[in-house]
């Protein structure tokens, strides 16, 4: 891919906070060492902090050493990367500031103002730009999640920042669309026509959606013990996961035309609410346990814990989908902090053979697609075959068919969520970025939810820290004859 060959001034708003140094500077410089960042693209953070350039460009350079991996890390390309910075301090509150701001840019490039900052500082910051006129046409605006805690607060955010910036410049990131995986879906799904024309209920019996992660909060107690798994993980990543793994096809690959499709699937979701809010719900804490062997503590005594949180770390949920594509085939959601794997994967499994010609055989069973979002990015197909050998009865084996993307891709690294994310948005599509729209379905989707939990008296059910979840996210499953599919 060629540079991008407009002029660009990227603003961070937050620069010094862990996002920006752990994710998004990195990104920034393997564009760099990739070629991709236009020649003149300029970069300029900004933070309370009274700090020169030489004092940002250095901290900006620890990070490097600190989350890009050696063997990526060249002298050169440090330099060059480092050369683009610049650093402004600015008191958010302050309109002075804004107006040293207004002197730095130039209204004949395009500019990218990144909010790595939380939302309720999304509308103010977007006011303090337009009254210090930073602001022009050749804007662009990138917001980071969350966006809001529930529908209406999400719709405040929106409405404020509305007010200053189009729905053209408005990009807001959910970074599981930036990667590699995750877009595949697309190709996979309507590239292929083996999968194309089987993707539905007459031949997809149910698909699981897991996202699990083996660490705790890791230090961010204040900001999960407010949210929870559910806001920070099921509104927005596992939704995204869910629209692209069942959506009608797009009229086309355009932004809009794949976001309709997503609007759509997101609009027919049964609503969590009645009888399925006890049946199609489960919620859990973790309680002190072992992951790699070492102890880790729970949930409620992590550093700074309140001991009476009633938050959940992890969710697992029953999906039922009132289209005619999907009518009957359940979607199985699972997310949780402390389980034993690092793993994002959809598996689908496909409805058994009819006719009973192996029905007998112990290994005989569905066919499964896994799609290994992380680690170990990659398709695998469980198929059946005959053992090999001159016994003379028909036994069944099950074998993985495997694309490994490592593999297959030869030795090209697989770029990070944030590196194509931050490309996009200096190349102006709005693909791999939520709607306005998308996102306030998805809140609402999940408010009856969280309303259902607020007034619950019961606190989660807890497991322990390693394990999959409670017994009764299995139960889910199991009650329809299946049963979780074990990760490798
Ligand atoms: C973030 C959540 O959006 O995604 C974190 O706030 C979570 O709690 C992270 O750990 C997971 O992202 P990834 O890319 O590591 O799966």
């Amino acid at each position: 891919m060629a540079p991008a060959d407009s002029s660009s001034d990227i603003v961070f708003f937050g620069v010094l906070g862990d996002l920006a140094q752990r994710k998004l500077l990195p990104a920034i410089y393997q564009l760099e060492r990739a070629g991709l960042l236009p020649d003149d693209c300029r970069i300029l953070g900004l933070a309370r902090t009274a700090l020169d350039d030489g004092g940002f460009r250095d901290i900006c350079a620890a990070s490097l050493q600190r989350f890009v991996p050696e063997a990526e890390l060249d002298t050169a390309c440090s330099a060059r990367f480092l050369q683009r910075l610049s650093f402004l301090q600015l008191d958010f509150n302050d309109p002075a500031g804004f107006k040293a701001l207004a002197s730095r840019l130039d209204h004949k490039r395009h500019c990218i103002f990144y909010y790595a900052t939380p939302a309720s500082l999304y509308g103010p910051i977007s006011q303090a730009l337009a009254e210090a006129n930073c602001l022009h046409e050749r804007c662009r605006v990138v917001l980071e999640k969350p966006i809001g805690h529930d529908r209406p607060s999400s719709a405040e955010v929106n409405d404020q920042v509305a007010g200053f910036f189009d729905e053209s410049q408005i990009y807001r990131i959910d970074h599981y669309l930036g990667k590699e995986t995750v877009q595949n879906l697309i190709a996979l799904r309507f590239a292929n026509p083996i999968f194309s024309s089987q993707w539905n209920s007459r031949h997809i019996s149910h698909v699981e959606i897991t996202v699990a992660e083996k660490v705790g909060i890791e230090g961010r107690w204040g900001y999960f013990d407010d949210a929870g798994q559910l806001r920070d993980m099921v509104q927005n990543h596992l939704l995204q996961l869910l629209t692209l793994t069942a959506m009608d096809p797009p009229a086309s690959l355009d932004a809009d035309a794949v976001r309709d499709a997503k609007v759509a699937l997101l609009k027919s979701l049964k609503p969590l609410e009645g009888a399925l809010l006890n049946t199609h719900v489960v919620r859990g804490q973790y309680s002190a346990g072992e992951i790699d062997n070492q102890p880790v503590p729970g949930y409620l005594e992590e550093d700074g814990a309140n001991t009476a949180s009633r938050t959940e770390s992890f969710v697992a949920l029953k999906v039922e989908i009132d289209n005619p594509r999907w009518q009957d085939t359940p979607f199985f959601l699972r997310t949780g902090k402390r389980l034993p794997a690092k793993c994002s994967q959809i598996v689908v499994h496909f409805k058994p053979q009819p006719d009973a010609l192996f029905a007998a055989d112990p290994v005989a069973g569905d066919n499964r697609l896994i799609i290994r979002i992380q680690p170990n990015e990659g398709i695998a197909l469980n198929l059946f075959s005959k053992h090999q050998g001159l016994d003379r009865d028909m036994a069944l084996r099950n074998d993985p068919m495997q694309l490994n993307f490592a593999e297959a891709f030869g030795s090209r690294r697989i770029a990070d969520a944030y590196e194509r994310l931050l490309l996009e948005v200096i190349h102006g599509n709005q693909s791999l970025f939520v709607r306005r729209d998308e996102i306030e379905h998805a809140w609402q989707w999940c408010d009856r939810l969280l309303a259902h939990w607020q007034q619950q008296p019961n606190p989660p059910e807890p497991y322990p820290a390693g394990s999959w979840g409670p017994d009764s996210a299995d139960k889910l499953i199991a009650e329809q004859g299946w049963s979780r599919h074990e990760s490798e």
